[in-house]
């Protein structure tokens, strides 16, 4: 028997990415590999890259520069380039990084175990397609190892909302929905291998629409039927866009006992002059209007967005506009983003915010969104609440995990094993996490 090949793989961006990167290292499990932590190790590189933002391309370039040395010290050394910047520069990659060898756009990794045959064969592999077949058919796992107790589960991919700013629509393609038979196999699977919490994934996850028994289902429907499925104990899902939180899904976060009281839901800006030009197709007071709505039917949600501020034509009673939105909707976590022209999008056509001027938004900003969170973790001081336990802390007896708001969890002197969901009281809330104890 031949020694098995090495992979390492570095993931930047998303959690699609994360799950991304996973099936294909299971797609190379089938030719032969396994993974390995050391890029020094590796008999094959896979950088799985991100695009969302600025200077990613630059960026992935400079690792590349990096990484080439290594093929002369192993002349058995491939390199491949996956994820969204492979999709966007396609050739260009290899004709600025000759020492590439592989080229794959994110549609196309189920045809990684050929075109890695044909690299073993010492020419190069480009595949940018949005092929018609369905990649994740061809990218089941074999064979049917451990997983950890969460994981993610990509239910649909692409985007056609357009949002002015946004390369997402051009990287990912148009959105494609997964059949739910499909969907609820591979849970059960997941299930199988020790999994009992899972996050749907979609660029645009909420606007599910999967072949079901009757017709096309809808995810509130797709999360009922997982909801059946013997010991997946808790589902999530991200990220969704306003406009397509219908009321059978906010009614799912009332009935639903196995859909976490968190919802991802970026709103990008607080004002209706912005989100008219980001082409959000929405205003600050119907994104308000749904909050609400979610909240009536959860009210102990912990709520997360995504902003953008410095978007262009941005004034400063525009940005005040967002500040305003946060301070009402006072968010348990919040991402926030200085904007960065997308070449090819139409928001890069236009005059930018001074950045010194985006700069100091961007610090307000994050400064409120780190106070709500603050007082949210402190506020769950004295509260129980139910944690799955993911790996082993730091201290002899502790144990880590996450709770159904989806904080960070220590649990001292544990009574639980990776893969249990036990109940504590959270005694202490610190900066990133809360600890608990058996009540
Ligand atoms: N500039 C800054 N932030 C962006 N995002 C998407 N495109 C851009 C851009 N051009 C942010 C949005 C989105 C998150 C994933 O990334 O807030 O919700
Ligand atoms: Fe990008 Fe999200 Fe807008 Fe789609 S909805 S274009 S993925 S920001």
């Amino acid at each position: 028997m031949t020694a098995p090949k090495k992979l390492f793989i570095k993931t930047y961006g998303c959690q699609m990415n994360v799950y991304d990167s996973e099936r294909m290292a299971e797609a190379l499990g089938g030719q032969g590999y396994v993974e390995t932590q050391d890029a020094g190790d590796a008999d094959m590189i896979l950088l799985n890259t991100c695009h969302i933002r600025e200077k990613a391309a630059e960026k992935v370039y400079s690792e590349l520069g990096r990484l080439k040395p290594l093929k002369a010290l192993n002349p058995d050394l491939k390199i491949a380039v996956a994820g969204c910047v492979a999709q966007a520069e396609g050739e260009e990659i290899m004709r600025r990084q000759p020492a590439v060898d592989l080229v794959v756009g994110p549609q196309s990794y189920h045809r990684l175990p050929e075109m890695e045959a044909k690299i073993r064969r010492g020419e190069t592999a480009l595949d940018t397609d949005f092929p018609q077949e369905d990649k994740f058919e061809h990218l089941k796992a074999r064979p049917k190892a451990r997983r950890a107790p969460a994981a993610f589960l990509t239910v649909q991919e692409g985007c056609d909302k357009f949002c002015a700013f946004c390369v997402v629509p051009y990287t990912r393609g148009a959105e494609v929905s997964r059949p739910a038979a499909r969907v609820l196999e591979e849970a059960r699977d997941l299930v199988e291998r020790g999994v009992r919490e899972v996050t749907l994934l979609g660029q645009n996850v909420n606007a599910y629409h999967g072949a079901g028994p009757k017709g096309d289902m809808t995810l509130a429907g797709l999360i009922r039927e997982l909801a059946k499925v013997d010991g997946l104990e808790r589902i999530r899902y991200t990220t969704s866009h306003p406009n397509d939180m219908d009321d059978a899904l906010i009614a799912a976060h009332a009935e639903v006992p196995e859909l976490m009281p968190y919802l991802h839901l970026p709103v990008q800006s607080g004002s209706d002059h912005i989100l008219k030009r980001m082409n959000r197709n929405h205003t600050a007071e119907s994104y308000l209007r749904v909050i609400e709505r979610i909240r009536a039917a959860r009210p102990d949600i912990v709520l997360s967005g995504d902003f953008i501020v410095g978007f262009p034509e941005e004034s400063d009673a525009d940005f005040d506009a967002t500040m305003d939105l946060v301070r009402e909707v006072k968010y348990g976590y919040a991402y926030s983003f200085k904007y960065s022209t997308r070449p090819g999008t139409p928001a890069a056509e236009r005059a930018l915010v001074d950045p010194a001027v985006a700069d100091d938004r961007l610090q307000r900003l994050q400064a409120l969104i780190t106070t709500h969170q603050r007082e949210i973790q402190g506020s769950m001081v004295g509260r129980d609440v139910s944690v799955l336990v993911e790996r082993k802390g730091r201290e002899p007896g502790q144990m880590l995990g996450k709770s159904e708001y989806l904080h960070a969890v220590h649990i001292d002197q544990a009574q639980a094993e990776v893969g249990d969901i036990v109940q504590v009281r959270i005694v202490e809330a610190l900066t990133n996490s809360l600890t608990a104890r058996h009540r």
